[in-house]
């Protein structure tokens, strides 16, 4: 058996889907063995899982990875959205971008599961992100709330986006949503947020359902979308959609169906409440922040269809004040009512904050 000596973060270095780094030793000497862990590879994501994360593997139930197996190995190529023939590459080149372009939104999720910084931090909280994505929501909870607030489990359906998981050193897992591989009451918290709405109408109470399974009893179920009929469902409809490579026709969450879904569930105490996830961008000059605000847009929704017709940079304009048009709103104290630009001496820096408002459904097993 290879002894491990030292596993670490190579992906970038590497300029693939990375993990870890091991020295293999035995009589005839010893040498390093480099692991890829790759998106549509879920034995090797379970190999890592058991070497660096054994508490996250803990939680992986054999029964359900067995059917999960044999689908994997006889399903036909799917749909990927997020794959690199779809918006998943800019989707990526936008995160590393800007990296707390939402950090305010997810922070404050992060607080409603973990609880505020320096609050009782356990090492032990296991957190699902069931649409993790390259796990951009475990790197702000680790430099928010730190490093062992939690140990997060990034699971997604696109193989691409968890081979970039890994890349960047989170664990990660390839599951679907409504087809969850963990056991029962095993978690302290599930998260569906920030592509809810891409779960289909007839498969939310599924899972809904798995969250609370999965829950062990005093777990947090968070459920995050944007309001059918807000300003955010109309920046799918009016840009998303027609300007994206592969549109964005998907049906945002009500309130009452987030209050339902998490009652039927069977979670006992529930509660829905706005919250502020407005995007934040910085620059040198104010034009700057703009440009970049544009630019993390376009990258975000995959805008493909605007570069094309204006040019890169006036697609970049553009997307930013598209945006700080669609999004305003009442003056409640949730959000800004409409975009802010402004200088900060100290840093010598502008910020552009476009505000926008999610919606959160909160359920207590
Ligand atoms: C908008 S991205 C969010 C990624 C990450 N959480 C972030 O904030 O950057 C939505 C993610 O959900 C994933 N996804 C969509 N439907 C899914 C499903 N049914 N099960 C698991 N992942 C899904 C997509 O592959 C994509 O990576």
């Amino acid at each position: 058996m290879p002894r491990r000596h030292w596993s670490g973060n190579l992906g970038h270095a590497a300029g693939a889907a990375y993990c870890g780094v091991y020295m293999k030793v035995d009589e005839g000497g010893c040498e390093w063995v480099a692991v890829m862990v790759r998106g549509y590879d879920l034995e090797t994501q379970l190999c890592e899982l058991e070497r660096n994360h054994p508490e996250l593997h803990a939680v992986i139930d054999p029964q359900r990875l067995s059917t999960w197996r044999d689908e994997l190995a006889h399903r036909s190529e799917m749909q990927d959205d997020f794959g690199p023939s779809g918006r998943g590459v800019e989707y990526l080149q936008a995160q590393e971008l800007n990296v707390n372009a939402r950090a305010v939104g997810i922070t404050q999720l992060a607080q409603l599961m973990l609880g505020r910084p320096g609050a009782n931090p356990a090492r032990d909280r296991i957190i699902v992100d069931l649409l993790g994505g390259n796990g951009l929501v475990r790197r702000v909870i680790s430099a928010t709330l730190g490093p062992r607030a939690a140990s997060v489990l990034t699971c997604d359906a696109s193989p691409h986006m968890v081979s970039a998981a890994w890349a960047q050193g989170a664990p990660a897992i390839i599951q679907r949503a409504e087809q969850s591989l963990l056991r029962s009451g095993s978690v302290d918290g599930v998260l569906l947020a920030y592509g809810s709405h891409h779960i289909p109408v007839g498969l939310r109470q599924t899972v809904a359902n798995e969250a609370y399974r999965v829950l062990r009893p005093g777990g947090i179920f968070v459920l995050h979308d944007f309001l059918h009929g807000s300003p955010a469902e109309r920046w799918f409809a009016d840009v998303a959609h027609p300007y994206s490579l592969t549109g964005h026709d998907f049906e945002h969450f009500t309130y009452r169906e987030i209050k339902d879904c998490i009652a039927r569930a069977g979670f006992v105490t529930s509660s829905v409440m706005d919250l502020d996830d407005s995007y934040t961008v910085t620059g040198a000059t104010a034009d700057e922040a703009r440009r970049n605000m544009g630019q993390y847009l376009v990258k975000m929704y995959g805008l493909v269809r605007v570069e094309r017709e204006l040019g890169t940079d006036a697609a970049y304009y553009w997307a930013a004040d598209q945006a700080r048009q669609i999004f305003r709103y009442a003056d409640d104290g949730v959000t800004a009512k409409a975009s802010r630009l402004c200088y900060d001496d100290r840093e010598r820096t502008w910020y552009l904050t476009i505000p926008r408002r999610a919606v959160v459904g909160i359920g207590w097993k």
